[in-house]
């Protein structure tokens, strides 16, 4: 089996993690079992290029269960867990393609030896893997089923393909389900990001004034969960809704350039470019911590910084100082890469539960009914959305009410008003 990984004898210590995460993923073990029977995938070639985590480990151990040809590579050169691409190689057998710190140009080869087998199915997590192909694998698109999109980044850019006119498959919209936005964005992104910047700094929340930059789902849940660690929240917007939504979620909201002058620890969560850019470095207090936990890097000027300051040294790990001329010292987090992946281990395992039972059953999806699609962007069934809700609520041992034929009624009639 071709595969490229760190070091195969991290293997047990992969799989014992994986199966821990196991545990808090019932939905997708639920689906895990059915595939196994039904083997809805039976023989389809599927590439993925997903964090390579114990989550994503229970992801592809349940495409190979339904019958899928699988290939993982990396989403991000920093988010790979070494143990859990060595399982998934030596336990799973199961081609990882993926090494922790990996150069770009390993990045990239990674990229192209999971599309080497010319893929039925993609799976991305920024959609990397659709724009290789549309760029350079151009003969694999005849043979493609569809694509599946796990972020918000990745969205935008397949949006854009879609109304350029270049995208050549159908995608879905991971993202979209409510099942995922909801609460891998807001809740995890939230608590993950939050993990990452203690991991990094071990700074205490309480009592400082912490930047929150980008006011979307996942923004929503780092300004949350910072506020109930006794941060003094201020969220920069350039949506008015959304900064409106802010302040009466009781937040301050102000434009980064002044934010910039009264911030101790900055998040953008934008996925945009130059967030915070060289004239928002310069005006910073001494001691600034910068991190990004939207999908790129490039949400953060990291060139700017790097222009500006006049020495740069490493003060512990994921922690970076760089020295001002008038003596000011600026930290940027893990590379500007996302700090929950990169100084932590990503969303804990019960929300990647609900996102990637949406990545199985849209993959079973697209087997049953890519004929019918067009090379658009489709948001997740909600018959598929439904059932995730339906069945984590079985899994937590909630149950819930159901309309009476009465409300059925009435909730369907125009005629009864007061
Ligand atoms: N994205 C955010 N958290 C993740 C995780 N734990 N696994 C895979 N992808 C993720």
């Amino acid at each position: 089996m071709d595969f490229d990984i760190k070091d195969p004898s991290l293997a047990p210590k992969g799989l014992d993690r994986i199966e821990w995460a196991d545990q808090s993923m019932p939905v997708l073990r639920l689906i895990r079992e059915r595939f196994e029977k039904e083997k809805p995938l039976k023989g389809v070639r599927v590439a993925a290029c997903l964090h390579v985590t114990t989550e994503t480990a229970n992801l592809a151990r349940t495409l190979k269960a339904g019958g899928a040809e699988l290939r993982i590579c990396a989403s991000n050169p920093l988010s790979t867990q070494d143990d859990t691409a060595a399982s998934l190689v030596k336990d799973f057998e199961i081609p990882v393609f993926a090494i922790r710190g990996e150069d770009n140009e390993t990045y990239y080869a990674h990229l192209h030896s999971a599309l080497e087998t010319g893929p039925q199915i993609t799976m991305d997590d920024g959609a990397d893997l659709v724009s290789a192909i549309l760029s350079d694998k151009k003969e694999f698109i005849p043979g493609i089923m569809g694509s599946t999109e796990e972020t918000t980044t990745g969205i935008i850019r397949l949006r854009s393909m879609a109304e350029d006119k270049v995208l050549r498959f159908p995608v879905i919209s991971v993202n979209d389900a409510d099942t995922k936005h909801l609460f891998d964005n807001r809740y995890g992104t939230g608590q993950s990001t939050l993990d990452g910047i203690i991991r990094a700094t071990n700074l205490l929340l309480a009592g400082s004034r912490f930047v929150v930059v980008g006011y979307g789902w996942c923004g929503r849940g780092v300004a949350m969960r910072a506020r109930g660690m006794g941060a003094h929240v201020v969220v920069c917007e350039v949506e008015a809704v959304r900064a409106l939504e802010a302040i009466m979620d009781g937040f301050q909201v102000m434009p980064i350039g002044e934010a910039a002058k009264v911030g101790k620890i900055f998040v953008t969560l934008t996925g945009n470019k130059n967030v915070i850019r060289r004239e928002h470095f310069e005006v910073m207090l001494d001691g600034a911590v910068v991190a990004n936990s939207g999908h790129f890097n490039v949400e953060l000027d990291i060139p700017g910084l790097e222009a500006l300051s006049k020495q740069k040294r490493t003060v512990r790990e994921h922690l970076e100082e760089y020295l001002l001329p008038d003596g000011r010292h600026i930290y940027l987090l893990a590379e500007g890469r996302l700090i929950n992946l990169a100084a932590a281990e990503g969303h804990p395992a019960s929300v990647m539960d609900m996102s990637f039972a949406n990545q199985a059953l849209s993959a079973e999806y697209l087997v049953k009914h890519h004929g019918e699609l067009k090379p658009q962007v489709y948001v997740v069934p909600p018959e598929i959305d439904q059932e995730i809700a339906r069945l984590k609520l079985s899994a937590m041992g909630v149950q819930i009410d159901e309309l009476t034929d009465e409300q059925e009624t009435y909730m369907a009639s125009w005629a009864e008003g007061t």
